[in-house]
């Protein structure tokens, strides 16, 4: 069976280090059937929208998405709907991809370099999982108007909605106590039942669907208290699962303890197991077209798309070692780049990966 990716390069270092992706899964013999197609600014260039009809009949019609990043400060004062960072919203959307997996690994031969404690982050891999589909985000209704009570009444004043169906908790539930299995079988969920009934139903429905899940254990935590933990003592962790808005900042949090956002890779999957595969950063204008942008966080993603997507496991394991093996060799991009290592630039570090793959 031929699986069929949407590569989608995008704007800035997104072309650079999606190139180094294909690069490497064209060395796998796998069989792929890639097909390219603009999206975010170039998209915009070229068809006068982020994500034109053609791209997104193309993801669509794909078992999985290859996604650089988009956006670019020569945008930014196109009106919102034209803006490239709109695209990627819009896939989200039209393929109902709410359940994102966000993988923090510390690898063992960057520790060193970060400026955390060691024995905080040696051994580090946690996977968190975000809901992406609603919550305060989305919920309706949303807006501004005068407030006609609360402690100002006649002020102007703005509002936003959080909330989370029983089916919606439901479905990232079973995606977290299914990630657990294949770990170590341990769930936090994390939410803030003390303060928000929006949050006192997920913990009460993700309560009941653990039921299914006897073989896992779980744990609730308060939000807050999980920022302080993931800080304190990150490696209690195992899977961590949460709403939207919490999960938008505790990845991020939980980025900063690997070293580079340039190796964070991240899935974003839905009910059909259908992907988009990303590297956890933007675009990065600043370092754009120098070639020197780290491709690992984007040769990961791949690997978890092989894994996740189209279920070959063996291949996303030989990418995973030969990351780990052209670490070893002490090969680094400037952002990872430390005292006594090799500084190299993308496309050497993309060569390098193929190299550790092939053995040649
Ligand atoms: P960014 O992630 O693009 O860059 C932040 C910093 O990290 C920069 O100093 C950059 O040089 C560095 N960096 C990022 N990726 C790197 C890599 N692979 N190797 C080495 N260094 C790397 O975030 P920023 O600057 O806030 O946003 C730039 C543009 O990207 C904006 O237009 C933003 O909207 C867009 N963006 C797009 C995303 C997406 O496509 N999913 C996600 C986040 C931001
Ligand atoms: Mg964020």
């Amino acid at each position: 069976m031929t699986h069929k990716i949407a590569v989608l390069p995008g704007d800035g270092i997104g072309t650079e280090i999606v190139a180094e992706a294909v690069k490497v899964l064209n060395v796998l013999e796998l069989p792929l059937e890639m097909e390219t197609a603009p999206v975010g600014g170039a998209a915009y260039e070229v068809a006068g929208h982020p994500l034109p009809e053609a791209t997104l009949k193309l993801a669509q019609a794909s078992d999985a998405i290859l996604f650089g990043a988009v956006g670019d400060w020569k945008y930014d004062t196109l009106e919102r709907r034209l803006r490239p960072e709109q695209a990627i919203l819009g896939l989200r959307k039209a393929l109902g991809l709410f359940a994102n997996f966000r993988p923090a690994i510390c690898y063992e031969q960057l520790v060193g370099a970060s400026s955390l404690k060691p024995e905080l982050i040696a051994g580090l891999d946690i996977l968190i999982i975000r809901e992406l589909t609603g919550d305060i985000y989305f919920g309706q209704p949303r807006g501004r108007r005068v407030a006609t009570d609360g402690h100002f009444p006649g002020a102007e004043e703005a509002f936003d909605t959080m909330r989370y169906s029983r089916p919606e908790i439901e479905r990232i539930a079973h995606v977290a106590f299914q990630a657990a299995r294949k770990r170590s079988k341990k769930v936090t969920s994390v939410d803030k039942a003390n303060v928000l009934e929006t949050f006192q139903f997920w913990k009460d429905v993700v309560t009941e669907v653990h039921k299914e899940y006897p073989d896992v254990a779980l744990e609730h935590m308060y939000v807050d208290n999980a920022a302080m933990q993931l800080v304190k003592a990150p490696k209690k962790f195992d899977v961590l699962f949460t709403g939207n808005m919490f999960g938008d900042i505790l990845s991020d949090e939980a980025a900063m303890l690997t070293g580079s956002i340039g190796m964070l890779p991240s899935a974003s999957l839905n009910a059909n197991g259908q992907g988009l595969y990303e590297p956890s950063h933007g675009s990065a204008p600043d370092i754009a077209g120098q070639g020197v942008a780290n491709p690992l966080a984007t040769i990961l993603s791949a690997a978890m798309m092989l894994r996740f997507s189209l279920n070959q496991h063996e291949a996303a394991d030989r990418i995973e070692s030969a990351v780990r093996a052209v670490l070893a060799a002490g090969l680094r991009t400037p952002d990872i780049w430390s005292e006594g290592t090799t500084r190299v630039g993308t496309r050497e570090m993309g060569d390098a990966v193929v190299a550790a793959i092939t053995g040649k």
